[in-house]
């Protein structure tokens, strides 16, 4: 075995604590928001740093529009003040942004601003950042099977050529490998409709940490304790320990 660091290719995180942060301040939830970007952009810079070829963030969820109107209207507000804010200096790591979600819901305003985060970062080939905004894995899944469904139809396909690839190759994260790592911040221990088809096989790490506190050095951390699993995917480890042999 190497003596390397095992480094994921892919972590995504549920980043989340905004609202209990704001709250223990006194203060509005929204504000927890705000300060939350300069989170993302710690996260960044640590994912950068370590050679990590991708992060997605889980930043608003297809349930999230249940949320009272003023704190969605915040947080649309805060998307295109924050494509302004860190554009450039995401284009100039390197970074290149893609959105993945049901983008037909936002309003032509915030799409504008999302499709020009995409736009102008497109040359980027460090780091690839995905956004999950109005993201639900079961709407992905539902669409996916639709999709097969038509091609079905169409006699593109046959229902017995129906493996596993086609449902991930119809997948919002189609060209992307699956998450090694899911980290969700602020002690909460579920995954909320994220990535539900491609967590099969990641490793899950859950910090008392509320995300607008969180540091690149926590970022490196993760990293650490992702490198000391071992990942088995249902086979056996090999010790080199011989087995007792039957009688
Ligand atoms: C996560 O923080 C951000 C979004 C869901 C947009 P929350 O807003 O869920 O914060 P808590 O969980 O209420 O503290
Ligand atoms: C999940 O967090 C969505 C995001 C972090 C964007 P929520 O705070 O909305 O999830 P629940 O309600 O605790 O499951
Ligand atoms: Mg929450």
């Amino acid at each position: 075995m190497s003596e390397k660091k095992r480094i994921p290719r892919h972590v995504a995180i549920i980043m989340d604590g905004n609202g209990r942060w704001a709250k223990l301040r006194g203060k509005e939830r929204y504000e927890g928001h705000i300060e939350g970007v300069a989170a993302v952009r710690e996260t960044v810079r640590a994912a950068v740093r370590n050679g990590i070829e991708y992060v997605t963030l889980y930043a608003f969820s297809t349930e999230n529009w249940g949320r009272p109107a003023d704190e969605v209207e915040a947080l649309m507000s805060l998307f295109c003040k924050s494509v302004i804010s860190e554009t450039p200096e995401l284009a100039a790591e390197g970074v290149r942004v893609r959105i993945i979600g049901h983008r037909s819901h936002f309003s032509t305003v915030v799409r504008e601003h999302l499709d020009e985060i995409e736009r102008r970062t497109a040359a980027g080939n460090k780091m690839t950042l995905v956004l999950a905004i109005d993201y639900s894995s079961r709407e992905e899944i539902t669409d996916a099977v639709r999709n097969i469904v038509v091609k079905a139809a169409q006699g593109a396909i046959r229902a017995e050529e129906i493996t596993p690839d086609t449902i991930s190759a119809e997948l919002y994260t189609a060209a992307m490998p699956d998450p090694d790592l899911i980290i969700r911040t602020s002690g909460e221990s579920r995954l909320s409709n994220f990535l539900l088809w491609q967590a099969s096989y990641a490793e899950f790490y859950f910090p008392q940490i509320l995300w607008p506190d969180w540091k690149e050095s926590d970022f490196d951390k993760a990293i650490e304790i992702y490198a000391s699993r071992e990942r088995r995917y249902g086979l056996v480890k090999e010790t080199g320990e011989q087995l007792p042999k039957a009688d």
